[in-house]
């Protein structure tokens, strides 16, 4: 039983609306700093009946995991292979993995953007996924978009351009894309749970400023949307006002979306909202935690 919980803490399970079990979890997690998962997926470079060599998870359970991703069991250190060097795979944390799970429910996009694409996890997860037809993996910032085309690179992913354009710039550009990913930059309060220091996350300044970021993005990134097709939305972080408000603020503003169900991700559907959107807490065994949201424009404007 934690009794010396901050006001930032409490507010955090507040406003999360959980329960006294679930906030003692957050709580004693965030402080831990051990809720890590590290998984891999296989780039395109894996041929299809590549078998990671070291000790994987039987994940035969786990139905939303993505194709084509693994988690090494305990003790295993994927980033240490010759494979990993090689290309044949690509390491992240496993909450990365489930925010990628909506793809489930996209049909292959002829075009698509990952606005916010550095250092690669998610274009790698996509590229997994559907072998991209023309893809455009985009970062503002300088030295993060040297690591993501080093990455696309050395991973294989075929068709890809890598852009560093803001998305108020893209939107200027007027070309439309079947499926945009926002994983947009937040106040990552689960780095707490990998043990990574993060001051101030919890505080209120972080969070509002980048819920107003993230607003600003997704306003960008609408319009570079073709009609019937989808942004996926997701963070690193536990806060509703970065997540749910910043969904519930875009289907409010920006006419003609709305927010897709996405069955596999049903025992992890957020409570805080009417429409359907995901939340994953350390409590749930799958890593730090993290959130997601499926967005689709309808095919005919009004
Ligand atoms: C959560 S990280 C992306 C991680 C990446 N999608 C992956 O899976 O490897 C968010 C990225 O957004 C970039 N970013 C920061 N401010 C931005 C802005 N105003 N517009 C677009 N991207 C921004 C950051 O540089 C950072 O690389």
């Amino acid at each position: 039983m934690i009794s010396d919980i901050s006001k930032a803490e409490q507010r955090l399970c507040t406003r999360l609306g959980l329960n006294d079990d679930d906030a003692q979890h957050l709580i004693a997690a965030m402080r831990a700093g051990a809720s890590s998962r590290a998984a891999i997926v296989l780039s395109p470079k894996a041929p299809a009946d590549y078998v990671p060599p070291f000790a994987c998870e039987d994940t035969s359970s786990v139905s939303w995991l993505p194709p084509r991703v693994y988690i090494p069991k305990e003790g295993e250190r994927p980033t240490a292979h010759v494979d990993y060097s090689s290309g044949l795979y690509y390491s992240l944390d496993l909450s990365s993995c489930w925010e990628s799970a909506p793809l489930s429910v996209v049909p292959a996009p002829a075009t698509s953007l990952d606005m916010c694409a550095a250092p690669g996890g998610k274009s790698m997860l996509m590229a997994a996924r559907y072998l991209p037809q023309e893809h455009t993996a985009n970062e503002v910032n300088a030295a993060r978009r040297g690591i993501l085309k080093q990455n696309m690179l050395q991973c294989g992913v075929p068709n890809v351009t890598v852009t560093g354009l803001r998305p108020d710039q893209w939107a200027a550009e007027g070309k439309l894309f079947d499926l945009v990913l926002a994983d947009a930059p937040c106040s990552g309060q689960s780095l707490l749970c990998k043990g990574i220091r993060n001051p101030g996350c919890l505080g209120a300044q972080m969070v509002n400023g980048n819920a107003k970021r993230q607003k600003g993005i997704l306003l960008a990134t609408a319009p570079c949307v073709a009609p019937g097709g989808h942004i996926l939305y997701s963070t690193c972080t536990y806060d509703p006002d970065e997540n749910e408000k910043v969904m519930a603020y875009i289907l409010k503003r920006v006419p003609g979306w709305q927010a897709v169900e996405v069955p596999i991700l049903s025992p992890f559907r957020s409570s805080l909202v009417d429409f359907p959107c995901y939340r994953l807490l350390p409590r749930h065994g799958f890593g730090a935690g993290g959130f997601c949201c499926l967005l689709q424009k309808s095919l005919i404007l009004s």
